[in-house]
């Protein structure tokens, strides 16, 4: 069968921009997908950074308005790594305009603004995709597997924490990160909203929640964001923070299983601090995203006296994705990540079958965020089914 070329149109160039740049260009060297991407063209607001971009990068033109991207009619995908409050115009334009959508987490800036953009990729019948990326290290996946298999039993606990430090420091500038009106949330959608992902992916739905949220630092000279997580400041006046720094949150799912879920960008020394720990009647699992290949699996079925954690290397062929690549134990890494998401993207696209996870995922992904800050507001238990409508 011949491959298809999918023709991208990609908005936003720094941090999510280049790590889906390098996916993109990634994806036919360590994949046999049916759909190939074709770098078509990159969209940015200033000319001069867009066009270095394009070079950098690897993107065969430009654009400074995100709606000239999408009345391309070269152009099959569009990829939004925008900041949030841009995500649903954007998204729900192109599914107008018939463009398959990847759109980066989270979804949108509220329930209702995810709803309108699942109802808008479903009425034109597009593919989409949200781009949670830690679904797709191999490790998780393994873990997905085995409790699919029934290894772990019937689930009792989830306790996941997303720890960062990078705004620890007060004079860290007031970037878009850490303003209401373009991110909707702080460590909350940008942190929690990965680890309760992974909690939907893992344990099931949930079904109520009782959140805290705070801020520590309420003023930081004005700025803006240079790539990563780095930043520069603009000027010395200071601006007003007005999301949360941490936030901490308990859990209950449909199945019965509890959660115990903390993020904050606060948390020094933790970098990247992405972890969790599930218990089930059989077994648990722990991970952490700063040895990602590692997955830790406990048996309560091994022999009495040789019982305990045992650290598994997910990277044997046997290991979803992790055969693409190297031999055992020639490990992957973050990028890696994007890679295997990309792959099911082109598959899915070439087939015309939608991945996950996808605007559904997204939307009942959204109903818990919103439920925290519900929860966070009121100071009582917030059922998800509130939020539905
Ligand atoms: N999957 C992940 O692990 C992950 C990690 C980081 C960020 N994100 C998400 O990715 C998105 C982007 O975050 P980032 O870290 O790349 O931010 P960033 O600040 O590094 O880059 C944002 C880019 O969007 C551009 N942009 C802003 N408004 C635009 C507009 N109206 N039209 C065109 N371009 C516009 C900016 O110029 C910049 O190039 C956010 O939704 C964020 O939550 C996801």
């Amino acid at each position: 069968m011949s491959k298809k070329q999918i023709r991208i149109g990609m908005i936003g160039y720094k941090f999510m921009g280049k790590a889906h740049s390098h996916a993109y260009r990634d994806v036919p060297f360590f994949f046999d997908c049916d759909g190939v991407p074709v770098m078509q063209a990159i969209c940015g607001r200033d000319e001069e950074g867009v066009k270095a971009a394009a070079q950098k990068l690897g993107w065969a033109s430009y654009e400074t308005d995100w709606r000239k991207l999408i009345e391309r009619d070269d152009i099959d995908l569009i990829d939004i790594g925008a900041p949030n409050n841009a995500h649903a115009e954007i998204a729900i334009a192109a599914a107008k305009a018939g463009k398959h959508i990847l759109c980066e987490k989270p979804l949108a800036m509220s329930v209702e603004e995810a709803k309108e953009m699942l109802e808008a990729v479903n009425k034109a019948g597009v593919i989409h995709m949200i781009c949670h990326n830690y679904r797709f290290v191999p490790a998780i996946q393994y873990a997905k597997k085995l409790i699919d298999e029934g290894k772990l039993g019937s689930i009792y606990h989830i306790r996941a924490n997303y720890l960062q430090d990078w705004i620890i420091d007060p004079n860290f500038p007031l970037v878009w990160r850490l303003k209401k009106e373009v991110c909707g949330s702080g460590a909350l959608g940008d942190l929690a909203a990965h680890s309760l992902d992974l909690a939907r992916f893992l344990v099931g739905e949930f079904k109520e929640v009782n959140g805290m949220m705070e801020t520590f630092i309420k003023e930081r000279p004005i700025g803006e964001m240079s790539g990563g997580l780095s930043a520069s400041v603009k000027g010395g006046e200071l601006g007003k923070v007005d999301v949360d720094d941490a936030s901490i949150f308990m859990a209950r799912f449909e199945n019965g299983a509890v959660g115990v879920f903390e993020a904050t960008r606060f948390a020094g020394g933790n970098r990247n601090g992405n972890r969790f720990e599930i218990n089930g009647t059989k077994g648990s699992i722990r991970w952490d995203m700063e040895q990602m290949n590692t997955l830790e699996y406990y048996s309560a079925e091994d022999e009495i006296g040789s019982q305990g954690f045992r650290s598994i290397n997910c990277q044997e062929d046997i290991h979803p994705y992790a055969g693409a690549y190297w031999p055992p134990a020639h490990i992957i890494g973050y990028e890696h990540t994007f890679i295997n998401l990309f792959a099911e993207l082109m598959n899915g696209i070439a087939s015309g079958t939608n991945p996950t996870p996808n605007f559904e995922d997204g939307h009942n992904n959204q109903m818990v965020l919103e439920a925290v800050e519900k929860s966070a507001r009121t100071g009582r238990w917030v059922s998800i089914s509130e939020l539905r409508g």
